[in-house]
């Protein structure tokens, strides 16, 4: 027979310990839950990382001239072509001169030509440097295509 006043103390203890589990339960799963929200293991472990921010596409600046011709004029590229395009393309389009072609003395008595009857200015220094590019990318042009090659000689390949 357990005395009663023993008793009374024992489960007044045993109270207490049952308080005092409970509360560390739930400390214990109150932590879990906060470590887990801030860190999130679940995102860490198993997700693929996220971009912070779509980031607006670099956009590179269109190229000005694509296989050798200013996409603008069409003119083909070369040295001086700013010049070129500072001056001849102002009354007509560039298409009035690429589809041309002269020697360089040619392309002269046009610019003369424009100078007596259309009103072109004075080119100054800038007349040679323009004859310069149209001479040598607006030449005549070669009568027709290279000929088909003819008696070739064919030799053996060897390893
Ligand atoms: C002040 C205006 C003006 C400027 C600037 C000008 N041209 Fe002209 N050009 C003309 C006119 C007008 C014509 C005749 C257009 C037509 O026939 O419809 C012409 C015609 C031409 C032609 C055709 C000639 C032909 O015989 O068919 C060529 C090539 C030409 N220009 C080249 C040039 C070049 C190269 C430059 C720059 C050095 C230039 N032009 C600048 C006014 C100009």
């Amino acid at each position: 027979m357990v005395d009663p006043q023993k008793q009374k103390i024992l489960d007044e203890v045993h109270r207490h310990l049952r308080a005092a589990t409970r509360g560390v339960v739930v400390l214990v799963i109150g932590v879990i839950a906060l470590v887990s929200y801030m860190i999130d293991p679940w995102e860490l472990s198993f997700k693929e990382e996220k971009p912070l921010a779509e980031l607006p596409k670099y956009e590179a600046p269109a190229p000005e001239f694509e296989n050798g011709i200013h996409l603008a004029t069409g003119f083909k590229e070369g040295e001086n072509l700013d010049i070129v395009i500072a001056n001849c393309t102002s009354c007509h389009s560039a298409k009035m001169v690429t589809q041309n072609r002269a020697t360089r003395e040619g392309w002269q008595t046009m610019i003369r030509w424009m100078q007596e009857t259309q009103n072109l200015w004075d080119l100054g220094d800038s007349e040679p440097l323009i004859l310069d590019y149209l001479a040598k990318y607006y030449a005549p042009e070669k009568a027709g295509r290279r000929q088909p090659l003819t008696n070739i000689d064919w030799y053996e390949l060897k390893d």
